[in-house]
């Protein structure tokens, strides 16, 4: 069993509208980075949203199918429970964060876990040590720049080490040296067992994957080693995930 199966699924957000997701079958192993690709539009973030228990707890629509975290089957447990199990992160770090410390917010998850006082301590100092944001404890998250806040945001979520992790297009607006260290941190994680799926709309940042998925229009169009689906250039440069080099651009 995979830390993540994914099994026919299916979701429109309206009975009458069209699927955005479309028969979807894939499984990521235990200590797996995957990353999902597709154009904007193609049904990414819904897929995250159905990886998170979000569809169909707290959004309507119409779900076939079904999502299992560490075999559990996303439709039985609540958001919460689930998010022991897998952490999202979004793009913007801004609808995440909203408490006055950094420290409150890595400490916000366990504490209402109701972990005890000095569980959540641990916690909260192990995260601050492995995302090296130790110096930023007593900071307001609303003064950090992007990257730093995307760790804050990130630090909340593995508070609860869950043993999968979903970012979604969370490198987008980061600067090369942040896209690094987010890289290095998830290779770490990586190492530590678990599992990963990092989406984009594009090739780049995804250098660190193992697997790729590409999602076309709600279906899976493609499922393979990263290394070789990287190396198809031609189905890459159809499917509109890579440019034709502009003559003289590889001298
Ligand atoms: N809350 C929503 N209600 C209705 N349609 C939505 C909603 N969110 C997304 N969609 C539609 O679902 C499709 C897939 O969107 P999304 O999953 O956000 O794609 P991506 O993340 O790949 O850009 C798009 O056509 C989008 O317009
Ligand atoms: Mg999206």
């Amino acid at each position: 069993m995979g830390a993540v199966t994914v099994d026919r699924l299916g979701f429109r957000y309206q009975p009458a509208a069209g699927e955005v997701l479309k028969n979807i079958s894939f499984t990521l192993e235990k200590g797996e980075i995957a990353a999902l690709l597709g154009l904007s539009g193609c049904g990414k973030s819904t897929l995250c949203l159905c990886l998170g228990g979000i569809i169909p707890h707290l959004l309507g629509g119409e779900m076939t199918g079904r999502v299992l975290i560490n075999g559990k089957d996303t439709k039985d447990y609540k958001v919460a429970q689930l998010a022991l199990e897998v952490g999202l992160v979004f793009q913007d770090p801004d609808t995440q964060l909203f408490l006055p410390t950094v420290e409150d917010e890595i400490a916000f998850a366990p504490e209402n876990l109701c972990l005890p006082v000095a569980e959540v301590a641990a916690r909260v100092n192990n995260v601050l040590e492995h995302l090296g944001i130790d110096d930023l404890r007593y900071a307001n998250p609303n003064n950090l720049s992007g990257g730093q806040k995307q760790l804050v945001a990130m630090g909340a979520v593995l508070a609860l080490d869950p043993g999968v992790l979903v970012l979604d297009e969370a490198m987008a607006q980061l600067d090369q040296d942040a896209k690094i260290k987010i890289n290095d941190i998830l290779c770490d994680l990586r190492r530590r067992g678990k599992t990963i799926l990092i989406v984009e709309h594009d090739l780049e940042n995804v250098s660190i994957a193992d697997r790729v998925l590409i999602l076309e229009n709600g279906l899976l169009i493609r499922d393979g080693q990263a290394s070789g689906v990287l190396g198809e250039r031609e189905f890459l440069i159809r499917h509109k995930l890579k440019f034709e080099e502009e003559p003289g651009m590889d001298r």
